[in-house]
């Protein structure tokens, strides 16, 4: 097959003009023939204004470039969508198929040896993955790095555990308006992604675990000298990459690397979103990450990263504790450490090169868990034949069995215009149910599921509550909650059927969660739902793409015709 500039010709029905003509426009740009007869080094650009999560991306594309030439290969920047989670309408899960397509196919248009992939904020490096095992072209990942935390009144804080935490007390009274504007300053002191263990962490220690990134590289705060100089290294080894020609993500990538990123997920108190998102990932290669294998590993993994929202800590600590090496040395057998990495070395190599830190205590060895148990377990039950999920790590363990009222809300908007009615009949044993927030539903699966507390409860002291949707739940969020309901009720699912004061039983020992009213009058109730019709929304465009081919969570929300080998 050819190689750098001579892939992927544009057609014009005669190759060697293609390439003359290629060159020609090429040298527009000043380059030599030297540089141009060179393997190539294809680099995504994901800065954007509208992304703060992605401010050091110039610098790392710089220190990237550097690492490429110095190791003799030609890199080349371009350009893709950049998602960042708060400036992105109706969600960032809408646009993660999109960011996924446009990667891959400027992969596969650009003549290119290896790619190097720099992304971070939330569905940006599952999109860039899930375009990168597609386009089955050498990829280096970089993530862009965490923010450092903030301060305030002599309390460490960061984005965005504790924007809800403090937003919660804003709304229960108990924090002025003028403290919360000065808190709004001081909870994203850097660039950089979330500093908590929150989806943009999670993915990047996933990443890590896959062997796809540097090791250390999930961890190393964004601003920090350290994450340039991993930059650079990670353009010698893309450059050393695009020469060998290998190793592909399909070389890299097994069953084991698949199985390690779920364990990696469990021990860290990890997303409830990177499972959709790994999800998504393997199904775009032979593997499969399934429900069932996921909450066994549950069960024998523990939480081992003391982190919010699970524990105390922030990733810098996670970071100078010793990173995923260290994790991954702790987790010991639990990990496949014959895993291959881009490096070259296996997990193992990696594992026995970890830092080892006295006194630190954010990574804790597997004698002594945050938590016995991994962050999350799966339920199922008549509420969700297909499957849902709870981060049980950062719910209250005295809800986690627990039998309530439904309190209905119809859409996000329906619960945003009711829940803080004070007239809403409501009490604190209630179990609030959000539904029309799944993948079809809202579209784009919000992160809705962290339903407000309604601020009479709230303002009585309540702290957390059941809370039940097809919606997802930022990885920074905490409480009893429970997500990504499956099938979801825009399609059907049996969510569509709850009402106002049925009772819903969650057992999370049982790992179910049912609504316990009989079959018959459930069967009734399904009888009477008004039949589906395309929405508004969907009519044209990819608006109307994702709505026709969009996957529920238990299948990672791809699209059906993005998976393996396609459609059919
Ligand atoms: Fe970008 Fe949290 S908003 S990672």
């Amino acid at each position: 097959m050819a190689d750098g500039l001579r892939k992927g010709l544009a057609s014009y029905g005669d190759a060697g003009f293609s390439l003359f003509l290629r060159k020609a426009f090429i040298k527009a740009m000043g380059y030599s023939d030297d540089a141009l007869n060179r393997p190539i080094v294809g680099i995504t650009n994901t800065y954007s204004d509208y992304n703060p999560c992605h401010g050091n991306v110039p610098q790392i594309i710089e220190a990237v470039k550097r690492g490429v030439m110095l190791t003799g290969a030609m890199p080349m920047v371009f350009p893709t969508i950049s998602i960042a989670e708060s400036f992105s309408h109706p969600t960032s899960m809408y646009l993660r198929n999109l960011m996924a397509m446009d990667t891959e196919e400027m992969i596969r248009a650009q003549p290119m040896d290896a790619i190097v992939v720099i992304g971070g904020c939330d569905k940006t490096l599952p999109a860039q993955i899930m375009a990168a095992i597609s386009a089955d072209l050498p990829t280096v990942v970089i993530p862009v790095g965490p923010m450092v935390v903030g301060h305030h009144k002599g309390e460490v804080l960061g984005a965005c555990t504790d924007c809800r935490r403090l937003w919660g007390k804003y709304r229960a009274g108990e924090i002025d308006d003028v403290e919360i504007e000065a808190v709004n300053g001081r909870l994203a002191p850097s660039v950089g992604t979330c500093m908590v263990m929150g989806t943009a962490s999670t993915m990047a220690c996933i990443t890590e675990a896959l062997g796809l990134s540097l090791p250390m590289s999930a961890t190393i705060p964004a601003p920090h000298a350290e994450r340039f100089r991993s930059a650079e290294a990670s353009g010698k080894v893309a450059a050393a990459m695009a020469k060998a020609k290998g190793p592909k993500p399909s070389e890299l990538l097994t069953e084991a690397s698949f199985r390690n990123a779920q364990v990696v997920m469990q021990a860290i108190g990890g997303s409830t979103n990177g499972l959709i998102h790994l999800t998504a990932m393997a199904h775009r290669s032979p593997h499969k990450v399934d429900l069932a294998t996921f909450d066994k590993l549950g069960r024998e993994v523990p939480v081992l990263i003391d982190l919010k929202p699970s524990g105390e800590h922030y990733m810098e600590h996670f970071h100078h504790a010793g990173g995923v090496p260290k994790l991954m040395a702790q987790l010991g057998d639990l990990i496949d450490l014959d895993a291959k990495t881009i490096t070259g070395q296996t997990l193992r190599e990696i594992v026995a090169a970890a830092e080892d830190v006295p006194g630190q205590d954010a990574i804790r060895p597997r004698d002594n868990p945050i938590k016995a148990e991994g962050a999350m377990a799966i339920l199922h039950g008549n509420l969700a034949p297909r499957g849902a999920v709870i981060k049980q790590s950062a719910a209250s363990p005295k809800l986690l069995q627990h039998t309530g009222r439904a309190v209905v809300f119809e859409s996000v908007e329906d619960m945003t215009l009711r829940v803080d009615d004070p007239d809403l009949d409501v009490n604190a044993d209630d179990v609030l149910v959000l539904r029309n927030a799944g993948p079809k539903g809202a579209p784009g699966m919000p992160e809705a599921g962290y339903l407000p507390i309604p601020k009479k409860l709230a303002r009585g002291g309540v702290k957390d509550m059941v809370r039940i949707s097809d919606a997802r739940m930022s990885g920074t969020a905490f409480g009893t909650i429970v997500l990504h309901i499956t099938p979801e009720s825009a399609v059907g699912g049996p969510l569509a059927l709850v009402q106002n004061g049925d009772m819903i039983r969650l057992d999370v020992a049982k790992r179910s969660i049912d609504l316990l009213v009989d079959d018959a009058e459930l069967e009734k109730r399904r009888a009477s739902l008004p039949p589906a019709v395309t929405p508004d929304w969907a009519k044209r465009g990819y608006a109307h793409l994702f709505n026709e081919t969009i996957l529920q969570a238990d299948e990672g929300c791809d699209f059906d015709f993005m998976r393996g080998k396609g459609k059919g």
